[in-house]
């Protein structure tokens, strides 16, 4: 029966980190992979993650299912978070997710059942998952401009002529609300404005995939085109994670959330939410979103997780002007300052394929081929070694 099957070309990125774990240089750097590293390098569990835990251990007293829709308290405080109060809770259909990746995938799901006509359109480029999502949901994707020529900042006027002159009414408009994976490039806020109103102008529906909420500027700034995009849309769509933000990357937690124009709709909504997740999935796991319900619910853990949040992203922003510093200092002969005007963990460098395969053949230095890198993963222990092999495949 599966002599036919050819093997599935392997995940760029993932095929990466395991050249880096069969490297054997010990000065080897991992900017590859999409995990928050801490100045010695690890990706530590967050001090209120294990405080919540214990009391979990104390006090949980079953395993049983949780329903199919998941943890109540994590869905109302996650609605809390997410949407602060830019719409009410009653127009709000929300479902737990397996991350957001599940979240992604219960949207395609739910698009496909009921606006099979519609392509979604995706940044050029973007997360790459995202498309293998719909197309495995059986949605088309079409791809809007993102990038200026030099690849490191924003075409805002060809992302704004591609979704008015070739989208149509009833597509939707997949966005990434802050910390634009994999390229660091997002809207400013005069931007967002503009977009949502071409938006709710051609009937657009937007998808906003939420995965880095408090990584860009702080939990409440992180969310502004998403409360811009919802003062003129009365419809949309959110996916949420909180593998980064809680670092529970391997918990699987998130949303997906859809936004309708009252409650009886949104009651709607929730039904076939929750008919996409039975078929998937039946319910989502319980631990994870425990944990989120339990920081989150608690004044005491929810101040200490803003407070280690805040450290993650100070060291993410602190490592960018590093890095441009040294790059500078070190006679790169380019200017890397467009590094500080990115967001989140991802940058794009405007390095080649070529360079990024002589950092790696030569350096042990694990860059994606399209110039991505981790921020997270440049530390004070490996910037030299880094900032010094950058110059010489400049
Ligand atoms: C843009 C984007 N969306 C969604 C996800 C999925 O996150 P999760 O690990 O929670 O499934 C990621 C993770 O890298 C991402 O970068």
């Amino acid at each position: 029966m599966f002599e036919f099957l050819k093997p599935a070309p392997p995940d760029a990125i993932l095929g990466l980190s395991e050249a880096f774990q069969a490297d054997p240089s010990p000065a080897k750097i991992n900017l590859a992979v999409g995990v928050f590293k801490d100045a010695a390098g690890q990706t530590p569990v967050l001090d209120c993650v294990k405080r919540a835990e214990r009391r979990l251990v104390e006090t949980e007293t079953t395993k049983t299912y949780l329903g199919i829709d998941g943890l109540p308290e994590y869905r109302a405080r996650t609605r809390e978070l997410v949407f602060g109060d830019a719409v009410a809770a009653e127009r709000i259909a929300m479902v737990q997710t397996p991350g957001g990746t599940g979240g992604v995938r219960v949207a395609a799901d739910f698009l496909a059942s009921h606006l099979p006509r519609a392509t979604v359109w995706v940044s050029n480029p973007t997360w790459e998952n995202h498309v293998n999502i719909f197309a495995a949901a059986g949605l088309p994707t079409e791809t809007y401009r993102y990038l200026n020529a030099a690849k490191t900042g924003l075409d805002f006027q060809a992302l704004l002529d591609d979704l008015e002159g070739k989208a149509r009414p009833g597509d939707v408009v997949l966005l990434h609300a802050c910390c634009h994976n994999p390229t660091g490039v997002d809207l400013a806020p005069a931007q967002w404005t503009e977009l949502a109103a071409l938006i709710a102008r051609r009937g657009l529906l937007p998808l906003v995939d939420f995965a880095y909420q408090g990584f860009g500027d702080g939990l409440h700034e992180d969310a502004l085109g998403l409360r811009t995009l919802l003062a003129v849309c009365d419809e949309l769509i959110v996916a949420n994670s909180f593998s980064k933000n809680f670092g529970l990357y391997s918990e699987r937690v998130g949303t997906a959330a859809v936004v309708t124009r009252d409650a009886t709709t949104a009651a709607a909504a929730l039904s076939q939410l929750k008919r996409a997740v039975r078929s998937n999935y039946s319910n989502p796991p319980r631990h994870g979103a425990a944990v989120v319900a339990a920081i989150l619910g608690d004044p005491e853990l929810n101040q200490l997780w803003r407070e280690e949040l805040n450290g993650m992203r100070q060291r993410i922003a602190g490592t960018r002007r590093q890095l441009v510093e040294a790059l500078r200092d070190g006679g790169a002969g380019r200017d890397f300052s467009f590094l500080l005007d990115q967001k989140g963990m991802f940058s794009y460098t405007g390095l080649t394929p070529m360079q990024c395969d002589r950092l790696r053949s030569q350096f042990s230095i694990y860059v994606v081929g399209s110039g991505r890198i981790n921020v997270a993963g440049v530390t004070p222990g490996n910037l030299t070694r880094l900032t010094q092999s950058i110059i010489q495949v400049l």
